[in-house]
């Protein structure tokens, strides 16, 4: 018997439900060449049902997402929604409550007409970010006093303990013997200033490396530095793991290197339990149902989520068709509108290329 998986799918808002659409077609290709059933459970989260009915993303659906394979999402983000209600509500909290403590971001550049850097080809720019996903100031941790007075004082704690930091440095060495590339580890951080938390990045980063991974290489960059990298020389990195906001920063910046929104997809891991994967782009309320958003960022995760499930051929396959598509001529740009094809089409032509 074929294996098969269940899927809880959050389109979401704006372009949302139109880029999942669209990845659906891969993904069933996918699942009959490569045999195996993906079960689709749709979820209606988002802006629209947060302003009728006050919710966000309830304790009982964290409960029916622990019972799934995976979730895929579409997008979050209303116009009429004050910013941060449905971010926190819904996406934070998802990272939270299933312990995502992984964001995979692969930056890797399809076509060399899509990158902003000069002189730059797809060789060049291919390499993966390992954010952790669920520590930091991300926690929240840090008050504020003297509210509205003159004096008032805020903090919020870049906070990590040991483990923490330790499954994320171990996936990602994991992840770069997988890849088996440059087989090179990268940590990205601000040792010269954080002494405290940045300096437990650093040893565990040492020690988890000469203990467990002689096979890969140690490199370290601050994360100003990084940021200059990026632009200069990318074809320097294989695999980078970095603190929560400072992954936050940088694959924005990764993001635009590799041609943009249209095609940056990201995972949110819990190797031990249930992953979401997204495109990285927002909701596009303008866009919504006129098919000129681009779906390939969303194909992308698709292909993650396949891999992350265990099917690695077929994540390869779905990586590859987009590779195809987007170098088979037909593709003007990624940028929402001006791609020369609609949503729709371009669903169809990396669906025709798994
Ligand atoms: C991302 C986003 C989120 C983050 C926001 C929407 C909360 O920017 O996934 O990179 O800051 O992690
Ligand atoms: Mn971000």
């Amino acid at each position: 018997m074929s294996k098969s998986y269940n899927v809880a799918v959050i389109g979401g808002d704006g372009t949302g439900p139109e880029v999942v659409r669209e990845a659906m077609k891969s993904l069933a290709v996918a699942e009959s060449k490569f045999g195996f059933k993906l079960n689709y459970h749709p979820y209606d989260f988002g802006g629209a049902r947060y302003l009728k009915t006050g919710e966000t993303l309830p304790d009982s659906a964290i409960e029916e997402f622990r019972k799934q394979d995976s979730i895929f999402l579409g997008a979050i983000g209303h116009p009429d929604v004050k910013p941060g209600v449905l971010e926190v509500g819904i996406l934070l909290k998802a990272r939270f409550a299933l312990d995502q403590y992984i964001n995979l971001r692969p930056v890797k550049l399809y076509r060399t007409e899509d990158c902003p850097l000069k002189d730059k080809e797809p060789k060049d720019v291919d390499f993966v970010v390992v954010r952790e996903n669920t520590g930091g100031v991300y926690t929240g941790v840090g008050g504020v006093v003297q509210k509205g007075t003159p004096m008032e004082i805020a903090t919020q704690v870049m906070i990590y303990g040991r483990p923490v930091v330790e499954r994320c440095v171990r996936f990602a060495y994991e992840y770069a013997r997988r890849r088996n590339k440059k087989k090179m580890l990268t940590l990205v951080h601000k040792s010269n200033v954080l002494t405290h938390a940045g300096d437990l990045w650093v040893r565990t980063h040492k020690e988890v490396g000469d203990k467990d991974f002689p096979d890969i290489r140690q490199d370290y960059n601050h994360v100003d530095a990084a940021t200059m990298w990026f632009v200069k020389q990318p074809e320097w990195y294989d695999v980078i793991v970095t603190e929560n906001l400072f992954g936050d920063i940088i694959t924005d910046l990764a993001a635009i290197i590799q041609g943009g929104l249209g095609v940056a997809a990201g995972g949110n891991i819990n190797p031990e339990g249930v992953s979401m994967f997204e495109p990285m782009g927002g909701s596009a309320p303008k866009y919504t149902g006129q098919n000129v958003i681009n779906p390939i960022a969303a194909i992308v995760a698709a292909g993650m989520m396949l891999d992350t499930l265990g099917e690695h051929e077929a994540g390869a396959a779905i990586e590859q068709a987009v590779t195809k598509a987007l170098n088979c001529g037909k593709i003007k740009s990624l940028a929402a509108g001006r791609m020369g094809l609609g949503t729709s089409e371009i669903g169809d032509l990396v669906a025709s290329f798994v």
